[in-house]
């Protein structure tokens, strides 16, 4: 079965879907989603989007805030054009019926706090920001005439011209995707004038993570198995504060509880996070984990202490009533106590190599959002700057596609996906038993704390994994699991290759083996496949 659109987007985070809509009334789009529409990390967030929204804030200072948290390997000029169209990312927004929260006086929208931030400048949506921002999108995507969705569709493979015509001698070009549709287990083939990938992060790729189960680094793979380059896959986020129950699914509890006075505390209740940074609580990202990692290995405990109680009831079911409802499903009530914390995965500042419109190293395919490597976050993401990286560049993105697409519009003949030599598999406990294994191994050995030894440990596994994984591929029928499977293999790969490759710590990326920043390894950690053109 074949279809033909003018763009095809696979992902419908907030990147695809305004993406989508920036296009839809010129050109006929296909939006794919592996689960439903909704599914993704976007529809999760909570803090909120960064933007220099307060008169007495300036773009200068978000853009240095940006470069400090991303610890020396921030691009500038990705920075500045994504901090100069922050104001107008977030009126579209509003354009598009997001409701932010209020203030009670002063700029019409309350702005909160978060790690890094100078100024208050994230505006949300109380803390489901996330979940208010998709909701909107969903609506006027669905709405619109010109964008076709299609859900329970998994992406399995670009198309390109080098594997099309078996030949390396001309510039590669995306020619669309091959796609299971995973209620009735055909395989589509999608061709496309151009490609966006918006397929989210890969921090399922550890045991803990913040993140839903569609974030599996398929991009990630799909682009690198296309002969497109990846970088700085070593700089995995761990937010510090999760929810440490057994049944919370590491539930994220959001920094802007922090950046309303939240206090982190040891089990014994005294607090800790001045001893590490003279910023204590709203340091970045990769020093709060840390330090608390540091704290639970040298006390031996499973968790530390977050503590938003003192400010009441009335501030804390305003302003986090989310947090405060979940925390309460689990037995914490977060206006009286003190709740048990702990780092997971949650973000991805490595990715696909894409430049200032988006374009990767394969021509007509685009990369946005967390499956990008745009060169904003440099060794560790500023909280709350993803959400408006992917608005910018999905606009970006929308408005280099508008002015090139002409130039391509070749048909293209496209072998259907060839299912003839596999069989129904006599060994599905291989799938789940790899998952796990891997999962397991990533937390274990390239986690918050790296060594040698542990990254070595770890390639020698992942090494075994992708030599039964491509076994087991080349001979069984695919499903969903079997595919995500396959991407998260590729995807740590990356990361331990990336992380072998870094001999300093730098953000995101600390090893003991040499524990200190090196001046001069002030580069990207670029990865380039065999078939790199
Ligand atoms: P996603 O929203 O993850 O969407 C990915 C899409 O790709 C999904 O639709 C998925 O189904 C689809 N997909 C993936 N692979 C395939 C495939 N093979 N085939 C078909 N479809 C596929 N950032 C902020 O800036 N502010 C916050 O407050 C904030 N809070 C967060 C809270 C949580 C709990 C989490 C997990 C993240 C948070 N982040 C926050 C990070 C931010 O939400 C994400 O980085 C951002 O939403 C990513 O958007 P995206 O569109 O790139 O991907
Ligand atoms: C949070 O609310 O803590 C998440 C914000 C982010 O990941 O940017």
């Amino acid at each position: 079965m074949q279809t033909n659109y003018d763009v095809l987007i696979i992902g419908s985070g907030v990147a695809g879907l305004t993406c989508a809509l920036h296009l839809a009334d010129h050109l006929h789009v296909a939006i794919i989603a592996k689960s439903q529409l909704s599914e993704g990390s976007t529809f999760y967030a909570q803090g909120g989007i960064a933007a220099v929204l307060d008169k007495k804030d300036t773009l200068a200072s978000h853009i240095e805030d940006t470069r400090i948290a991303g610890a020396g390997l921030c691009h500038s000029d990705t920075v500045a054009h994504v901090v100069k169209k922050g104001k107008s990312a977030i009126h579209w927004l509003i354009e598009q019926g997001v409701a932010f929260s209020v203030a009670e006086h002063d700029f019409p929208y309350h702005l909160t706090k978060e790690g890094g931030h100078s100024h208050r400048r994230v505006i949300h949506a109380a803390d489901t920001t996330g979940k208010e921002v998709e909701s909107n999108l969903e609506k006027k995507v669905r709405q619109h005439p010109h964008i076709h969705v299609f859900e329970q569709h998994i992406a399995i493979d670009l198309i390109t011209s080098h594997k099309l015509y078996k030949r390396q001698d001309t510039p590669n070009y995306c020619i669309g995707a091959y796609i299971l549709n995973t209620n009735n287990d055909t395989i589509i083939t999608f061709q496309a004038r151009c490609t966006v990938l918006a397929t989210g992060g890969a921090s399922k790729v550890y045991l803990y993570t913040s993140n839903p189960d569609t974030s599996t680094g398929d991009g990630i793979a799909m682009a690198w198995r296309a002969g497109c380059r990846v970088a700085n896959m070593e700089f995995n986020q761990f937010h510090p504060t999760c929810l440490y129950h057994p049944k919370a699914k590491s539930f994220l509890i959001s920094e802007a509880v922090r950046g309303e006075g939240g206090k982190l505390l040891l089990p014994d209740g005294s607090p800790f996070m001045s001893k590490f940074d003279p910023r204590a609580e709203l340091a970045p990202r990769d020093i709060v984990a840390r330090a608390i990692d540091h704290e639970m290995k040298r006390l031996g405990s499973s968790n530390v202490l977050l503590d938003i109680s003192f400010k009441g009831k009335a501030f804390i079911q305003k302003h986090f009533p989310n947090i405060y409802q979940r925390c309460l499903t689990f037995g914490f009530d977060i206006t009286q106590e003190a709740i048990p914390v702990v780092p997971a995965a949650h973000y991805t500042c490595g990715g696909i190599m894409s430049d200032l419109h988006a374009q990767t190293d394969i021509q007509y395919l685009y990369a946005i959002g967390e499956t990008a490597f745009s060169g904003l976050h440099g060794a560790n993401r500023m909280a709350s700057n993803s959400i408006l990286e992917c608005l910018v560049f999905a606009k970006t993105a929308a408005e280099h596609i508008l002015q090139h697409l002409h130039l391509n519009t070749t048909e293209h003949i496209i072998p259907s996906w060839d299912a003839s030599r596999v069989t129904d598999s006599d060994e599905e406990v291989v799938v789940s038993h790899n998952w796990d294994e891997l999962r397991r191994f990533m937390w274990d050995y390239v986690g918050i704390v790296r060594t040698n030894k542990r990254l070595a440990r770890a390639k020698r596994r992942i090494d075994l994994l992708l030599h039964e994984i491509d076994d087991y591929y080349g001979n069984f029928y695919i499903t969903s699991d079997l595919l995500e499977l396959r991407n998260l293999a590729t995807v740590a790969d990356l990361i331990i290759q990336s992380a072998q490759q870094r001999k300093e710590s730098r953000g995101l990326h600390y090893t003991l083996d040499y524990s200190s920043t090196v001046e001069d390894s002030r580069y990207d950690t670029v990865l380039t496949p065999h078939n790199f053109t």
